[in-house]
């Protein structure tokens, strides 16, 4: 018996890997976190699965589920959505996983800060303007941000920013970015990227765009990005395809 941790990718049925997919097939249980992945991605499973939905299970329940695999000997995929090393709760079912003796494995997924920029159309990092990628959230009510990562401390770098899980605070992150930001830095805020229904897209500046939303619209399943890489300047070019410049793999044009 063996659990599989599966990133689910951000929700376009096309966007989980094909390893992912093809473990969905072989499995007899999969729990899915219904609150971020959708369904369509339960497509790829065989027809006489047990489905778990673990929006509405505590851990406990889920580690009921995770012995009684173990006592029938079924495997298990256990679906987050986007790639599971990020803000998926995956730590706390591990440990329940080694007291158990319960082999597991991980397969990676498309994260939602990487699906928010394909939709947006841009790079996260462009030369001289931001070679940094910071993801963060703010404190919320199920876990605390630990104070050396606050948003004050990591806005202070400038950087690119990806912000998740913080729709109701987007007030507080705000009035916090502009102490270090420039006012009239852009952002866009992305919802249920790459989904089917319910993809939507706001560009805005920091300054302004707490005055052309509605929060209430922005509570769920929401990406903000923060930075001058969301502009659409490019001051220098990258050397990397240069015709001026030699690498392992390449002769500049002037030295052939
Ligand atoms: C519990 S975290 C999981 C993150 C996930 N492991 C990942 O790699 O994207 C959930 C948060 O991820 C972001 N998120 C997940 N899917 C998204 C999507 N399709 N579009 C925009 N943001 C998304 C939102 O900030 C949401 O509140």
């Amino acid at each position: 018996m063996k659990v599989f941790f599966i990133g689910a990718g951000p929700g376009a049925e096309d966007l989980i890997t094909i390893r992912g997919a093809k473990l969905l097939q072989s499995v007899e249980i999969v729990m899915y976190a219904g609150s971020l992945v959708p369904r369509v991605i339960l497509k790829y499973c065989r027809s006489n699965v047990k489905i778990h939905n673990t929006a509405s299970l505590s851990l406990d329940k889920q580690v009921d589920i995770f012995k009684a695999a173990k006592a029938h000997d079924l495997n298990i995929a256990r679906l987050h959505s986007g790639d599971p090393a990020i803000y998926g709760a995956m730590a706390e079912q591990i440990e329940w996983l080694k007291k158990l003796e319960i082999e597991y494995e991980i397969t990676p997924g498309v994260s939602s800060f990487t699906a928010a920029a394909a939709v947006l159309k841009t790079e996260l990092t462009k030369p001289e303007v931001s070679q940094t990628i910071i993801l963060t959230r703010v404190s919320g009510r199920a876990s605390k941000v630990p104070e050396l990562e606050s948003l004050e401390k990591l806005a202070s770098h400038k950087s690119t920013m990806c912000i998740f899980l913080s729709g109701r605070q987007l007030p507080e992150i705000v009035s916090t970015l502009l102490q270090f930001y420039p006012g009239k830095t852009p952002l866009a805020l992305v919802q249920k990227a790459s989904w089917n229904v319910g993809e939507k897209i706001h560009r805005s500046e920091l300054e302004t765009l707490l005055s052309e939303i509605k929060l209430d619209d922005w509570e769920l399943t929401s990406m903000l990005i923060v930075g001058d890489v969301l502009g659409d300047e490019l001051p220098v070019e990258s050397k990397l395809y240069s015709g001026q410049y030699s690498h392992r793999f390449r002769q500049a044009e002037s030295l052939k």
